[in-house]
């Protein structure tokens, strides 16, 4: 059984969801340039990138390479690079650091501890990602409320790190159910991820993403070894004091 036919199921929301995500991103290519979208080429990503595509808007998207990627990811990405109408970019980490971060704490240190973990996260994905921001007013994600208990409260618009960065984050699906990304996937025939047929509703690295069984949550499969609390990889840390005021 396909994800599509596992989890195709449009909520009573849907239509009222999908045009308030429409109207968001029309806003926020006309009032936010330069602005980019974040994919990491999972089913919430490939839905706003075939929005972005189908309602003809001026953002470009990027993808963070960080050399851990499934093989089934990469082709996904080699696929959209291919068809996707808005430009695609790939940002790589910075080769000598992970050389010498490999040299050092061996291939596999994210089981190791949470600090090595997050220091690989840093060199992979953090640093890249500061790179992919530079000079952008905003950026776009697929983050949703349903994820996981810290993403509960995730805002269509976040601007809680805009004093500090100058640049705010859109989370254009943050309402939307599993059930509502998988019916659009299915209305449209939009190309996704196999990986998401085999159990994986979440997916990162290679070495830091499994497959779920039945009743485990959306994000059991990410950082598994780890507690609840650190599983975010820093990509969408919010500054404490930002948020507070
Ligand atoms: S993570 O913080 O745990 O890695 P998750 O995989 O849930 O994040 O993805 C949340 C959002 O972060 C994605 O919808 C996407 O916008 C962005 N993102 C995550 N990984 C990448 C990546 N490799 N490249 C670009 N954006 C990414
Ligand atoms: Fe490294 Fe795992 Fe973080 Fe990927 S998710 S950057 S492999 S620790």
């Amino acid at each position: 059984m396909s994800a599509v036919d596992l989890h195709a199921r449009a909520s009573k929301e849907f239509e009222a969801r999908l045009a308030e995500t429409k109207a968001l991103l029309q806003r926020a290519a006309a009032e936010f340039s330069p602005i980019t979208q974040a994919s990491s080429l999972g089913a919430e990503d490939v839905v706003i990138t075939h929005l972005v595509n189908s309602l003809e808007l001026d953002i470009p998207v990027f993808v963070l390479d960080t050399g851990m990627l499934h093989q089934e990811t990469l082709d996904l990405l080699e696929r959209t690079k291919a068809t996707s109408r808005a430009p695609v970019a790939v940002y790589q980490p910075v080769r000598e650091s992970v050389v010498h971060f490999v040299k050092r704490e061996g291939k596999e240190p994210m089981y190791k501890s949470v600090q090595l973990r997050k220091a690989c996260c840093h060199i992979r994905k953090v640093e890249p990602l500061e790179r992919a921001l530079a000079g952008k007013r905003a950026w776009i994600t697929g983050l949703r409320r349903e994820q996981s208990s810290a993403r509960a409260e995730v805002l269509l618009l976040d601007a809680a790190d805009e004093r500090k960065t100058g640049r705010v984050k859109f989370n254009p699906l943050a309402d939307w159910t599993w059930g509502d990304v998988w019916h659009y996937i299915k209305l449209h025939n939009v190309d996704y991820n196999p990986l998401h047929d085999r159990f994986y509703p979440s997916i990162g690295c290679q070495p830091c993403t499994r497959a779920i069984s039945l009743g485990e949550d959306f994000r059991a499969g990410r950082w598994w070894w780890e507690d609840e609390a650190a599983k975010e990889c820093g990509l969408h840390v919010r500054n404490k004091e930002e948020v507070s005021s």
